[in-house]
């Protein structure tokens, strides 16, 4: 049985995409779990970009206007992971029908374990259609108001379209007293707090080597919690390594 898990918030630059790519990069490395992520931020996409794919032939856009098949837009990343891009081209834009998705992405049932849908922000037509295409929903948020007030709008619309709310992911979080608590992200929304990534200079640091951070630098603050999230989210317990484990992995990689 495929489940599909869209990753979405209201605000946009919360961290969707890079969780996305970084909770798929752990399932298939850590838990040799086949899974496909999607970019359904078609209009303004990045999830090729933050995996260095430039250019793709043939992308959800053409799904979606009826001149591929969901399996020709497939591509291998050397984790293991299967990704589907989206153009970032304009014109490509012309003739897509985003609420296609929802059918699009039924032809990958069986064929897959786990299908992450990398949302658009906002409650705009491309949300929606990624909604609407999954079983379940992650929410990510920033320790901050607004992120978060969009997160209980959008919970509101989950809930009337009958779509599992997994729980919030807290991300890019300082611990700074300035911030809004777990506790009180919790009672605010009302939702479980499934996840705290911190922020870490190692998420931008990988994106400009266009790799996952849960590949370029396993041990770092916020790969470890990646790894934790993707294994909570399979059932699995992710058992960070000791000390000396790290320092021979990290002497093997240099
Ligand atoms: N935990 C983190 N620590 C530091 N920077 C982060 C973290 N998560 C995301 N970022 C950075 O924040 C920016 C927005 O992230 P992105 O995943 O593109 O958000 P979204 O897809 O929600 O728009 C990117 O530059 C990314 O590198
Ligand atoms: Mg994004």
């Amino acid at each position: 049985m495929t489940r599909i898990i869209s990753i979405v918030s209201g605000k946009g630059g919360v961290g969707k995409t890079t969780l996305t790519i970084n909770i798929g990069s752990a399932l298939a490395t850590e838990y040799k779990t086949d899974v496909t992520v999607v970019d359904c931020n078609i209009s303004t996409s990045h999830l090729g970009l933050y995996l260095g794919m430039y250019y793709s032939p043939i992308t959800i856009n053409k799904v979606l206007t009826g001149e591929a098949t969901i399996d020709e837009s497939i591509y291998q990343h050397f984790t293991g992971m299967k990704i589907i891009p989206a153009s970032l081209s304009l014109k490509d834009l012309s003739g897509v029908d985003v609420f296609g998705l929802k059918n699009a992405i039924k032809n990958l049932q069986g064929k897959t374990d786990i299908v992450l849908l990398d949302a658009a922000p906002g409650l705009g037509r491309e949300t929606l259609s990624a909604i609407k295409a999954s079983d379940e929903v992650l929410f990510v948020t920033t320790p901050f108001v607004p992120a978060i007030m969009d997160i209980i709008k959008m919970k509101r619309l989950v809930e009337e379209m009958d779509v599992k709310i997994n729980g919030i992911v807290l991300n890019m979080v300082r611990k700074e007293k300035y911030e809004v608590t777990k506790d009180e992200v919790e009672k605010l929304t009302e939702l479980p707090v499934i996840s705290t990534i911190p922020e870490d200079r190692n998420v931008p640091k990988s994106l400009s080597a266009k790799a996952p951070i849960v590949v370029l630098y396993p041990n770092s603050p916020a790969s470890i919690e990646l790894k934790s999230l993707a294994a909570m989210l399979i059932g699995e317990y992710y058992e960070p390594k000791n000390i000396l484990a790290r320092f021979v992995e990290k002497f093997k990689f240099w």
